[in-house]
């Protein structure tokens, strides 16, 4: 037998902000019976409260500033450096807000995973809960998908929706998307390390099956 099959697989969060996504998941892995393990929180925000809520856990954590790098390459290699340090199964990215270049993506093809707060393909990139106000939709909400070289583009592997209500600010729906967040990321994360869901070139596998469509969770 392996090592690796001896050890649950090994999870690592990327996390520039607040952390709650990451509180979701600490308290998830905790649990019993969760089959993996977060074994690092990587921020480029050395004030990240992300980063003390990962200590307040026990967990390890490193920072790669990116304020210290001339360029985006050398940032991005500095943090695969740190990344592989750990030898990570799986890159969770909770609210890690950078963009990564090509080379980062595919060195970690298959093994990275993003969480978006809006129903992509709509709205990818910043101010999702006020474009959506703005366009008058009526649903709103998360995906969680593989990240590929298309910013906020990978595979879906699943969504959660809620009904927009005539007096939602983008504060009140950035809450209630959060909501669904901390719902919905620690089961895709717990798909991953069972082994259930897979990338495979461009396609999303479950249970060794081609997804037809995302897993949807309804309000
Ligand atoms: C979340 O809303 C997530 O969708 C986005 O960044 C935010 C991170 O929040 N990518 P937190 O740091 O997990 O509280």
């Amino acid at each position: 037998m392996m090592a690796s099959d001896l050890t649950a697989p090994r999870i690592l969060v990327l996390a520039s902000g607040t952390g709650t996504n990451l509180q979701s998941l600490i308290e998830a892995t905790k649990s019993q019976g969760f089959p993996g393990e977060i074994v690092a929180v990587g921020s480029n925000r050395p004030k990240a409260p992300a980063l003390g809520l990962a200590s307040q856990a026990g967990i390890e954590t490193f920072v790669v500033d990116h304020t210290q790098y001339k360029t985006r390459q050398d940032f991005d290699g500095m943090l695969r450096a740190e990344i592989n340090r750990y030898a990570p199964d799986l890159i969770v990215m909770a609210g890690f807000m950078r963009i990564l270049t090509t080379e980062f993506v595919r060195a970690f093809h298959g093994r990275m995973l993003n969480i978006h707060p809006s129903l992509l393909p709509k709205y990818p990139g910043l101010g999702t809960h006020r474009r959506a106000l703005a366009a008058g939709d009526r649903l709103h909400g998360v995906t969680i998908h593989f990240v590929t070289e298309e910013l906020d583009g990978g595979p879906i592997v699943a969504q959660a929706d809620l009904t927009i209500d005539p007096d939602d600010t983008a504060e009140t729906l950035a809450r209630r998307v959060q909501e669904k967040e901390h719902l919905l990321y620690p089961i895709v994360v717990r798909w991953f390390c069972e082994g259930r869901l897979q990338l495979a070139g461009n396609e999303v596998r479950f249970d060794g099956a081609p997804l037809p469509t995302p897993f949807y969770l309804e309000d």
